[in-house]
Protein backbone atom coordinates (compact mmCIF):
# COMPACT_ATOMS: atom_id res chain seq x y z
CA UNK A 1 0.00 0.00 0.00
CA UNK A 2 1.31 3.54 -0.71
CA UNK A 3 2.37 5.19 2.27
CA UNK A 4 2.28 8.95 2.94
CA UNK A 5 3.37 10.80 5.93
CA UNK A 6 1.21 12.01 8.42
CA UNK A 7 1.62 15.62 7.31
CA UNK A 8 2.05 15.16 3.73
CA UNK A 9 -1.59 13.51 3.81
CA UNK A 10 -3.25 16.24 5.54
CA UNK A 11 -1.91 19.19 3.54
CA UNK A 12 -3.06 16.92 0.30
CA UNK A 13 -6.30 16.12 1.61
CA UNK A 14 -9.02 18.07 -0.73
CA UNK A 15 -12.47 17.09 -1.48
CA UNK A 16 -12.55 15.21 -4.47
CA UNK A 17 -15.66 14.80 -6.65
CA UNK A 18 -14.63 12.96 -9.65
CA UNK A 19 -13.79 9.81 -10.44
CA UNK A 20 -12.01 7.29 -12.62
CA UNK A 21 -14.36 3.78 -13.46
CA UNK A 22 -11.90 1.93 -11.56
CA UNK A 23 -12.82 -0.78 -8.69
CA UNK A 24 -11.76 -0.83 -5.12
CA UNK A 25 -10.38 -4.31 -3.84
CA UNK A 26 -12.27 -5.72 -0.87
CA UNK A 27 -8.99 -4.91 0.79
CA UNK A 28 -9.01 -1.42 0.05
CA UNK A 29 -12.51 -1.25 1.07
CA UNK A 30 -11.89 -3.18 4.69
CA UNK A 31 -9.03 -0.86 5.05
CA UNK A 32 -11.47 2.12 4.60
CA UNK A 33 -13.42 0.81 7.09
CA UNK A 34 -11.21 -0.40 9.50
CA UNK A 35 -9.89 3.35 9.85
CA UNK A 36 -12.94 4.63 9.97
CA UNK A 37 -15.32 2.29 12.51
CA UNK A 38 -12.54 -0.74 13.54
CA UNK A 39 -12.01 -1.97 16.65
CA UNK A 40 -8.49 -2.26 18.26
CA UNK A 41 -9.49 -3.18 21.92
CA UNK A 42 -12.50 -4.82 23.63
CA UNK A 43 -12.39 -4.16 27.30
CA UNK A 44 -15.94 -5.11 27.82
CA UNK A 45 -18.69 -6.96 26.08
CA UNK A 46 -19.98 -3.90 24.00
CA UNK A 47 -16.99 -1.56 25.19
CA UNK A 48 -15.08 -1.30 22.23
CA UNK A 49 -11.69 0.92 22.02
CA UNK A 50 -11.88 1.73 18.25
CA UNK A 51 -9.61 4.11 15.60
CA UNK A 52 -11.58 6.73 16.04
CA UNK A 53 -12.43 8.39 19.16
CA UNK A 54 -16.04 8.73 20.42
CA UNK A 55 -17.40 10.69 23.47
CA UNK A 56 -17.40 8.33 26.13
CA UNK A 57 -16.76 5.81 24.29
CA UNK A 58 -19.78 5.23 23.32
CA UNK A 59 -19.89 4.65 19.58
CA UNK A 60 -23.49 5.21 18.43
CA UNK A 61 -22.41 5.27 15.24
CA UNK A 62 -23.56 2.32 12.35
CA UNK A 63 -21.69 2.40 9.04
CA UNK A 64 -23.60 2.05 5.76
CA UNK A 65 -21.95 1.37 2.48
CA UNK A 66 -23.47 2.18 -0.98
CA UNK A 67 -20.98 -0.36 -3.12
CA UNK A 68 -20.68 0.26 -6.91
CA UNK A 69 -17.34 -0.29 -7.90
CA UNK A 70 -15.49 -3.00 -5.39
CA UNK A 71 -14.08 -5.90 -6.99
CA UNK A 72 -16.06 -9.28 -5.93
CA UNK A 73 -19.02 -7.80 -4.11
CA UNK A 74 -22.31 -7.26 -5.80
CA UNK A 75 -23.23 -3.92 -5.81
CA UNK A 76 -26.16 -2.60 -3.78
CA UNK A 77 -26.04 -1.52 0.26
CA UNK A 78 -24.69 -2.90 2.87
CA UNK A 79 -23.63 -2.59 6.88
CA UNK A 80 -20.55 -2.50 8.08
CA UNK A 81 -20.40 -4.90 11.08
CA UNK A 82 -17.63 -3.39 13.02
CA UNK A 83 -17.60 -6.25 15.69
CA UNK A 84 -16.59 -8.78 12.73
CA UNK A 85 -14.65 -6.57 10.68
CA UNK A 86 -17.13 -8.12 7.70
CA UNK A 87 -20.19 -6.83 5.39
CA UNK A 88 -23.71 -7.53 6.22
CA UNK A 89 -26.17 -7.21 2.81
CA UNK A 90 -29.21 -4.68 2.94
CA UNK A 91 -30.55 -3.85 -0.25
CA UNK A 92 -28.81 -5.27 -3.99
CA UNK A 93 -32.04 -4.24 -5.62
CA UNK A 94 -31.70 -2.02 -8.71
CA UNK A 95 -32.51 1.59 -8.35
CA UNK A 96 -30.63 1.80 -4.51
CA UNK A 97 -28.21 3.96 -6.05
CA UNK A 98 -30.24 6.09 -7.89
CA UNK A 99 -32.60 6.44 -4.11
CA UNK A 100 -29.31 7.27 -2.17
CA UNK A 101 -28.56 10.44 -4.56
CA UNK A 102 -31.83 11.72 -4.84
CA UNK A 103 -31.61 11.50 -1.10
CA UNK A 104 -28.22 13.32 -1.31
CA UNK A 105 -29.98 15.95 -2.93
CA UNK A 106 -29.16 14.81 -6.66
CA UNK A 107 -26.05 15.29 -5.60
CA UNK A 108 -24.33 12.96 -8.65
CA UNK A 109 -21.09 12.41 -7.47
CA UNK A 110 -22.51 10.29 -4.96
CA UNK A 111 -24.06 7.86 -8.01
CA UNK A 112 -20.84 7.71 -9.98
CA UNK A 113 -18.63 7.29 -6.68
CA UNK A 114 -17.20 3.19 -6.25
CA UNK A 115 -18.58 3.43 -2.56
CA UNK A 116 -20.06 5.71 -0.46
CA UNK A 117 -20.63 5.79 3.51
CA UNK A 118 -23.48 6.74 5.06
CA UNK A 119 -23.15 7.44 8.83
CA UNK A 120 -26.17 7.09 10.89
CA UNK A 121 -26.06 7.21 15.00
CA UNK A 122 -28.23 5.15 17.22
CA UNK A 123 -28.96 7.61 19.53
CA UNK A 124 -29.71 5.67 22.82
CA UNK A 125 -26.10 4.60 22.82
CA UNK A 126 -24.95 7.92 23.50
CA UNK A 127 -28.24 9.28 25.15
CA UNK A 128 -28.09 6.84 28.06
CA UNK A 129 -25.05 8.12 29.15
CA UNK A 130 -25.29 12.14 27.87
CA UNK A 131 -28.92 12.41 27.78
CA UNK A 132 -30.05 15.39 24.79
CA UNK A 133 -25.97 16.52 24.59
CA UNK A 134 -25.73 13.29 22.72
CA UNK A 135 -27.39 14.79 19.97
CA UNK A 136 -24.16 16.90 19.67
CA UNK A 137 -21.77 14.39 20.49
CA UNK A 138 -22.85 12.47 17.96
CA UNK A 139 -22.22 14.46 15.32
CA UNK A 140 -18.68 15.51 16.56
CA UNK A 141 -18.28 11.41 16.26
CA UNK A 142 -18.96 11.42 12.71
CA UNK A 143 -16.41 14.30 12.07
CA UNK A 144 -13.91 11.95 13.01
CA UNK A 145 -14.50 8.90 11.20
CA UNK A 146 -14.81 10.87 7.64
CA UNK A 147 -11.72 12.63 8.48
CA UNK A 148 -9.60 9.42 8.54
CA UNK A 149 -11.64 8.53 5.58
CA UNK A 150 -10.53 11.50 3.95
CA UNK A 151 -6.73 10.75 4.98
CA UNK A 152 -6.85 6.87 4.48
CA UNK A 153 -8.59 7.17 1.23
CA UNK A 154 -5.84 9.41 0.35
CA UNK A 155 -3.63 6.31 0.58
CA UNK A 156 -5.13 4.01 -1.47
CA UNK A 157 -5.29 6.45 -4.60
CA UNK A 158 -8.76 7.45 -3.87
CA UNK A 159 -10.29 11.05 -3.28
CA UNK A 160 -13.17 11.50 -1.08
CA UNK A 161 -16.30 14.23 -0.70
CA UNK A 162 -18.07 14.83 2.43
CA UNK A 163 -21.87 15.26 2.11
CA UNK A 164 -23.76 17.04 4.86
CA UNK A 165 -26.68 17.82 2.05
CA UNK A 166 -29.15 15.12 2.18
CA UNK A 167 -32.98 14.79 3.01
CA UNK A 168 -32.80 13.66 6.32
CA UNK A 169 -36.77 11.70 6.35
CA UNK A 170 -35.48 10.28 2.86
CA UNK A 171 -32.54 8.65 3.55
CA UNK A 172 -34.02 7.38 6.78
CA UNK A 173 -36.87 5.45 3.95
CA UNK A 174 -33.64 3.99 2.00
CA UNK A 175 -31.95 2.78 4.79
CA UNK A 176 -35.50 1.64 6.60
CA UNK A 177 -34.45 2.93 9.51
CA UNK A 178 -37.09 4.70 12.13
CA UNK A 179 -35.28 8.61 11.60
CA UNK A 180 -35.58 9.21 15.05
CA UNK A 181 -33.89 6.31 17.40
CA UNK A 182 -31.49 6.36 14.10
CA UNK A 183 -31.04 8.76 11.68
CA UNK A 184 -28.23 9.62 9.24
CA UNK A 185 -25.76 12.03 10.58
CA UNK A 186 -23.13 12.28 7.87
CA UNK A 187 -22.06 11.28 4.20
CA UNK A 188 -19.06 11.11 2.28
CA UNK A 189 -18.26 9.03 -1.27
CA UNK A 190 -15.08 7.85 -2.30
CA UNK A 191 -13.60 6.82 -5.60
CA UNK A 192 -10.22 6.57 -7.37
CA UNK A 193 -8.62 9.59 -8.43
CA UNK A 194 -7.92 10.26 -11.84
CA UNK A 195 -3.47 10.96 -11.10
CA UNK A 196 -3.63 7.75 -9.18
CA UNK A 197 -1.86 8.09 -6.05
C1 LIG B 1 -19.81 18.99 7.30
C2 LIG B 1 -19.50 19.06 5.81
C3 LIG B 1 -20.52 18.89 4.90
C4 LIG B 1 -20.24 18.92 3.53
N1 LIG B 1 -21.26 18.67 2.64
C5 LIG B 1 -20.98 18.69 1.31
C6 LIG B 1 -22.01 18.36 0.38
O1 LIG B 1 -23.14 18.05 0.73
N2 LIG B 1 -21.68 18.39 -0.93
C7 LIG B 1 -20.43 18.71 -1.38
O2 LIG B 1 -20.20 18.70 -2.59
N3 LIG B 1 -19.42 18.99 -0.50
C8 LIG B 1 -19.66 18.98 0.83
N4 LIG B 1 -18.65 19.22 1.73
C9 LIG B 1 -17.28 19.46 1.24
C10 LIG B 1 -16.94 20.95 1.32
O3 LIG B 1 -17.60 21.64 0.28
C11 LIG B 1 -15.40 21.11 1.24
O4 LIG B 1 -14.80 20.54 2.37
C12 LIG B 1 -15.01 22.58 1.13
O5 LIG B 1 -15.44 23.13 -0.09
C13 LIG B 1 -13.51 22.78 1.27
O6 LIG B 1 -12.79 22.03 0.29
P1 LIG B 1 -11.70 20.93 0.70
O7 LIG B 1 -12.38 19.86 1.49
O8 LIG B 1 -11.14 20.45 -0.60
O9 LIG B 1 -10.68 21.64 1.57
C14 LIG B 1 -18.91 19.18 3.07
C15 LIG B 1 -17.90 19.34 4.02
C16 LIG B 1 -18.18 19.27 5.36
C17 LIG B 1 -17.04 19.40 6.34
Amino acid sequence: MHSTDLRTAIEQRRSIRHYTRDPLTIEELAYLCWCTQGIVEMKAPFYTLRNVPSAGGRHALETYLLISRVKGIKPGLYRYLAFSHSLATIDTTDGISDSIMSACLGQAFVRSSAVSFIWSAVIYRMAWRYSERAYRLVHLDAGHACQNLYLAAGQIGCGTCAIGAFDDQQMADVLNIDGKEEFVVYCATVGKKANGT
